[in-house]
């Protein structure tokens, strides 16, 4: 079988558990990683690229001679790294720039689902602060304010008051940041992934993560806690109904715009009493729940990020381990403020098969694992229920032993309940 050379660009958990699952596909060759970290390094060959600098990512692919690129982060997509690569003739796993404005800008997303009928909040977008406090007042609180672009998880309020809402507007204002008013929309939250070449689409997985720092869902909101998959509250039926309602229209919508998406579409959802309704679209896998949907697939990842690359998804089909898959992020002290780095982790090599640990900001310094970021391990377990992966995971995290690190004491309490309620 020809073997293919791979360039994974990225440095968290997600890029992790991407290397590990292709270092399982018999066709590749050799795996690279921009820039990777400590946990990647054992797997694939880390290179210090600027990945910002799309020739030098270029020149980089022609001179080792790889064959295809896989990009993790939201970034570089919404910076056209696919679009730059293809004209340079290397293929690549990611939407184009255009496509990825799914995730780039919410206005455009609002658009399509008006435009597709596909089922959101009711919304505003506004350019003028004034014209944003004017709509608020008219439709009250509880209501959503977020910034338009790329904010990191961080441009969301859910407003309970219509002073929290006043206040949210204002420092957008202050920013001088797109304004998008939503309607706060109710029911329990998850995420559904799905790959598509732009014609055809595959389903892939549910998962649902914690956003909040600190145990109970409190605290400020983070990239994410920890992740399980699947999720419970996706139904078979409610995926059926995602997929007719929410994924089928938005690629054919993308596709009749001349901006066909392929690669991985993440749709954020609500299940609300009136069925799922789309949050928000990302265009790349989530970090941490690409951890714990890695632990679940059987297939050949590389083929299939292949297949949604060149078109061919309609031979294809995915096969998941029957397994929950939950994993624990662990974050420095004071993520996602303020952090120190440069904190020894000690503990790693006492994991057994409990759990798989995925690094996420780590590096090697004079022998010694160090934190160098704000998430730094996912320690992520597997077993029949969310409870005894649950179980694992944190047997994993008992062992590490990194003063400098916090954990939630709690991922998959929603589940948990509901599957002791069934119980
Ligand atoms: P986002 O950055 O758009 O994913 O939003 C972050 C979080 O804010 C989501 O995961 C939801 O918990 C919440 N959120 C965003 N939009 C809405 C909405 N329209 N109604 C209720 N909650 C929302
Ligand atoms: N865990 C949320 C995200 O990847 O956006």
């Amino acid at each position: 079988m020809p073997q293919t050379d791979v360039l994974l660009i990225g440095g968290g958990g997600r890029e992790h558990a991407l290397a590990w699952a292709l270092t399982a596909s018999p066709i590749l060759g050799t795996l690279y990683c921009a820039p990777g970290n400590a946990g990647i390094a054992a797997l694939a060959t880390c290179v210090d690229i600027d990945v910002t600098d799309h020739d030098a990512v270029i020149a980089f692919c022609k001179k080792t001679g790889i064959d295809f690129v896989v990009v993790g982060p939201e970034a570089p997509l919404v910076a056209g790294m696919v679009d730059d690569l293809s004209a340079a003739g290397i293929r690549a796993f990611g939407p184009t720039r255009a496509a990825a404005q799914l995730e780039g800008s919410k206005a455009f997303t609002k658009a399509l689902c008006e435009r597709c009928g596909i089922p959101t909040a009711a919304y505003g977008h506004f350019t003028n602060a004034d014209a944003a406090r004017t709509y608020v007042r008219e439709q009250g609180a509880p209501i959503v304010i977020k910034a338009d672009g790329l904010a990191a998880g961080k441009g969301v309020t859910v407003a309970q008051t219509m002073e929290e809402a006043l206040a949210a507007i204002d420092a957008l204002a202050a920013d001088g940041s797109d304004i998008v008013v939503e309607e706060c929309l109710v029911g329990e939250e998850a995420s559904f992934f799905a790959l598509t070449d732009g014609v055809n689409i595959l389903p892939l997985a549910t998962a649902q993560d914690h956003k909040r720092a600190f145990d109970g869902d409190t605290g400020p909101n983070t990239g994410g806690m920890g992740a399980y998959s699947p999720a419970p509250v996706m139904t078979e039926a409610l995926v059926e109904t995602t997929m007719r309602t929410i994924i089928e229209p938005t690629v054919r919508g993308m596709a009749d715009a001349g901006m066909p998406f392929k690669g991985v579409l993440y749709a954020g959802l609500m299940i609300t009493a009136e069925g799922p309704k789309l949050i928000e679209y990302n265009i790349r896998f989530g970090d941490p729940e690409c951890q714990v949907l890695m632990m679940r697939l059987k297939d050949d990842l590389l083929l299939l990020m292949q297949g949604t690359a060149d078109g061919t998804l309609n031979t294809m089909s995915v096969r998941w381990y029957d397994d929950t898959a939950l994993t624990v992020v662990m974050a420095s002290k004071g993520y996602p403020g303020a952090y120190e780095k440069g904190s020894e982790i000690c503990g790693l090599e006492a994991i057994g098969d409990e759990a798989t640990v995925f690094h996420a900001g780590t590096s090697m310094r004079d022998g010694k694992l160090i934190a160098t970021g704000g998430r730094v391990l996912c320690v992520t377990g597997l077993g029949a229920n969310v409870r005894e992966a649950a179980d694992r995971a944190y047997a994993g995290v008992a062992k590490i032993d990194w003063p400098g690190g916090f954990n939630r004491s709690d991922i998959g309490w929603q589940a948990i309940a509901r599957e002791e309620d069934a119980a």
